[in-house]
């Protein structure tokens, strides 16, 4: 996003002190970033953290006679790429609906002919009331984007949906938005990402402990370079990626039937960590304990979504990529599944308890290919994402170039 401008609006509500972090953020991305706080939000954060942070000047009131000699509110929405409202309050998505304009902030957004997203923050009750979830359907009608809410403990002491995106989430969602490149423009992109769980009795399931932050990361990549992605992903904690059609499924046949009703993709990226076995037969009811007998459950393998994926169907993608978690020999083990899925690449993580990457943030791996193993160095696994990506648009596009040359 080097070189975009972003309006970013900062409302009213707790979580207003994450939008530092994402002014920092997206910053770092290389976006300059203009702010509009309403009075609501200066209760939260103030004016000289927020314009230290931007280094600009921080916009508050619409009839400042010093704002609208230097800058008046059409201009600041016209000088924007995007708009991005974090947090926004229930309040401010109201009136958005209503096209009231009593604010800077308000009127900022009415006068606006640019993308806007929504990042929206509240109590959880005030979240699901019929209010908002009517308001939120008006919005995405209106082409609004919005990222999250996410559930999780709130600062007013519940739980519930209703706390803001995290900054990492809402750069993402940006990054897609200012569309930062389009060499995947016209390509159909599917992601399988999370773990799958496989039930064995009403209550009771199988699952391993795959967070899918490392394949929802790839599907927001995709779609950043201008794909049209259909991410496929077991039960997870993530909030949904902006720009991205999401489809959520529970157990590994489920992920099959919905790769298989996305295709045809140009290209297939395997990241799920599908459960390799099920439970024969799942227990209509509870299952009970009887006095000290051990319980036995058989179980029945799984279809391997990334083989079948890979076969050679007129359906098969053009670039199937898969996953591997790997301790050891990484270049000869990866070659091996690579061989035996049938897929183009496999991209294999080094899990060594040493490495730390299951459960951490960074993430160092292998992409191993029909010509060798390539070693990429240790990078944030958003990061690893978007190198994949880019080495993705760039195989096809070489795909695209043989093939008109031919
Ligand atoms: N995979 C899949 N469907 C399965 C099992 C695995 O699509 N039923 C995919 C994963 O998404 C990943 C790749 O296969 O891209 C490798 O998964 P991994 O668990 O490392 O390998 P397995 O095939 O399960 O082999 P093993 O556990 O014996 O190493």
């Amino acid at each position: 996003m080097q070189g975009k401008r972003v309006l970013l609006i900062i409302a009213g509500g707790i979580a207003a002190y994450k939008s530092l972090d994402l002014i920092r953020r997206l910053r770092a991305e290389g976006a300059a970033v203009r702010c509009i706080l309403t009075s609501g939000g200066a209760q939260f954060v103030t004016p000289l953290a927020v314009s230290a942070l931007s280094e600009d000047k921080v916009y508050g009131e619409l009839f400042s006679l010093t704002d609208e000699a230097e800058l008046g509110h059409i201009q600041l929405s016209r000088d924007a790429d995007l708009l991005v409202v974090a947090p926004a309050t229930a309040d401010l998505l109201a009136k958005m609906v209503a096209g009231l304009a009593d604010d800077l902030a308000s009127t900022a957004l009415l006068a606006t002919d640019k993308r806007v997203l929504v990042a929206p923050a509240m109590n959880v009750r005030m979240w699901e009331h019929v209010a908002t979830q009517q308001n939120m359907a008006t919005l995405a009608a209106r082409g609004i984007a919005v990222v999250g809410p996410e559930r999780g403990d709130m600062a007013c002491g519940e739980f519930g949906e209703g706390r803001m995106a995290e900054p990492v989430d809402i750069v993402a969602a940006v990054a897609t938005l200012l569309g930062a490149g389009r060499a995947l423009a016209g390509r159909h992109a599917l992601v399988t990402s999370g773990p799958t769980h496989e039930p064995i009795d009403p209550v009771r399931y199988i699952a391993n402990r795959s967070s899918g932050r490392q394949g929802h990361a790839v599907a927001t990549a995709l779609a950043a370079l201008g794909a049209r992605t259909t991410l496929v992903t077991g039960p997870t904690a993530l909030v949904d990626p902006v720009g991205v059609e999401t489809v959520k499924v529970e157990t590994a046949a489920d992920m099959l039937a919905a790769c298989e009703a996305a295709l045809p993709a140009d290209v297939a990226v395997c990241a799920a960590a599908v459960a390799d076995w099920r439970v024969d037969k799942q227990a209509a009811q509870k299952l009970k304990k009887t006095a000290g007998a051990p319980l036995a459950l058989a179980l029945t393998e799984n279809p391997d979504i990334l083989r079948r994926l890979s076969e050679a169907t007129n359906r098969r993608p053009q670039l199937v990529v898969g996953f591997a978690a790997e301790t050891e020999n990484l270049a000869a083990n990866g070659k091996a599944k690579l061989d035996s899925k049938g897929c183009d690449w496999i991209v294999a993580n080094d899990v060594s308890a040493a490495r730390g990457t299951f459960g951490g943030s960074h993430n160092q791996v292998h992409l191993i290919t029909a010509e060798g193993m390539e070693s990429w160095p240790e990078m944030a696994k958003e990061e690893v994402a978007r190198k994949l990506a880019q080495r993705i648009a760039d195989e096809l596009g070489a795909g695209e170039q043989t093939g008109s040359a031919a």
